[in-house]
């Protein structure tokens, strides 16, 4: 049988605490992971990873890089790359998964499971392979223009549960005057361009969307509509509080936890964390669908790759067949707060939140209503996406730059890296 090269022995020091343990554990192989799941939810998620591996002999080495987005964990990425110290496996998403495959650097994963189409979503499969070659490993699907709100507080102050704009906006002098901060933020690149992106969705559709940020239409690029999502990104920053800088999501969360704030706009890793501090959904929080897009599914997917170590490689079955069980793509998705990434899983003893977003994003596969996330690289080179930041933060944090400036800024930058 051949060994996998990218298995090293377990160091020295978890050989002596491997001693007390019963004989198959002395075969533990491990493998060195990177990836960006820091917060207490997405740390649970990946002991359900790390629980699951080690039953089946093999150590996750863990590498992780904080920064809500991963771009920080993208950067240690390919500065070990570049110094020849890749991980055995990373957490890439999105698009970039083809570029670091086109560069040679990943492992090509013949799996037959992983290889067989029918198992997952069509833009999963795009997703993971590069000229019919299987190159990353799908686990689960995050649904991303979520509202999540305390419903204590809409209760107590009897104000209605906001499903338009102007809704959560008229509920912020009532909620302001209660001490309660409308809207829970962090002011952060991504962060910024998450909720951009989620306004520009509910505003102008999917469709309007894909021809914006993908296809780059002349029509779109120059559509009232983007200048309209920077107006009301603007409108969004006065429900927040004064003490948004530097606050990461789950600090923004946990504001919402513990009825501080009202409502928090962001991804469904937020589920996650609720559940992670024992939250239950339905009673100590809501989830509803960001104004505007009940049917439609901005998503990101979180996907593993393997890195080449040398041209002969041969993948790791047990971290494939692992990642991709049943079991386990369950498990980790109702610790993630997402939905497993393969489609032929039911998707049962869930709550309300996982089930839309299960229902949403099978409706919205056949009727056009995805819309890949920018600022969770579902849809753009790193090139793009950077520039997309820099620009919808430098509008939000500078009250000068008027919406119309800041979206013939983006369009010229849209325009320029076609
Ligand atoms: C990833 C999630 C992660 C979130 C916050 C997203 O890009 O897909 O897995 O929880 O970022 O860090």
């Amino acid at each position: 049988m051949m060994t996998d090269p990218r298995v090293t022995l377990a160091p020295a020091v978890m050989w002596i605490a491997l001693i007390a343990m019963p004989t198959c554990a002395y075969a533990m192989q491990s493998l060195e992971v990177l990836h960006w799941w820091t917060s207490s939810g997405e740390q649970q998620s990946a002991a359900v990873l790390k629980e699951r591996l080690a039953d089946r002999n093999l150590l996750w080495v863990d590498y992780p890089v904080r920064g809500g987005g991963g771009d920080s964990a993208m950067a240690v990425l390919k500065a070990r790359v570049i110094d020849r110290s890749p991980p055995g496996a990373a957490q890439i998403i999105g698009p970039d998964i083809q570029h670091w495959a086109q560069l040679g650097f990943l492992s090509p994963l013949h799996h037959a499971q992983l290889d067989d189409t029918s198992l997952f979503y069509p833009v999963v499969n795009e997703l993971i392979r590069v000229q019919g070659q299987t190159v990353a490993i799908p686990l689960s699907i995050h649904r991303i223009n979520w509202m999540w709100l305390n419903p204590s507080v809409f209760e107590r102050l009897d104000i209605p549960l906001p499903t338009t704009w102007s809704q959560l906006e008229s509920s912020a002098p009532v909620l302001r005057a209660a001490g309660i901060i409308p809207l829970a933020h962090g002011n952060e690149p991504w962060q910024n361009a998450t909720l951009f992106e989620i306004v520009l969705l509910s505003q102008a559709g999917a469709s309007f969307y894909r021809q914006y940020f993908i296809d780059r239409d002349e029509s779109a690029l120059t559509d009232p509509s983007v200048v309209a999502a920077f107006e009301q990104l603007r409108t969004l920053k006065t429900l927040m509080d004064p003490h948004i800088n530097q606050r990461e999501w789950q600090q923004a969360s946990r504001l919402v936890a513990d009825g501080e704030a009202a409502v928090q706009i962001m991804g469904d890793w937020v589920k996650g964390e609720f559940s992670a501090w024992g939250l239950v959904p339905g009673e100590d929080y809501l989830c509803l669908p960001v104004p505007g897009t009940n049917e439609q599914h901005l998503y990101s997917i979180d996907t593993f790759v393997m890195f080449l170590d040398e041209p002969n490689a041969v993948p790791m079955p047990t971290f494939i067949d692992t990642l991709l069980s049943p079991d386990l793509q369950r498990d980790f998705s109702l610790a993630k707060g997402t939905i497993p990434a393969r489609k032929d899983l039911p998707v049962t003893a869930v709550d309300d939140c996982s089930r839309a977003s299960h229902h949403v994003f099978g409706q919205a596969s056949q009727s056009g209503m995805l819309a890949p996330s920018i600022a969770h690289s579902m849809a753009m080179s790193p090139e793009s996406e950077d520039a997309v930041f820099e620009i919808v933060h430098r509008f939000f944090n500078d009250e000068r730059m008027t919406p119309e400036l800041a979206a013939i800024q983006l369009a010229q930058t849209l325009r320029a890296l076609k």
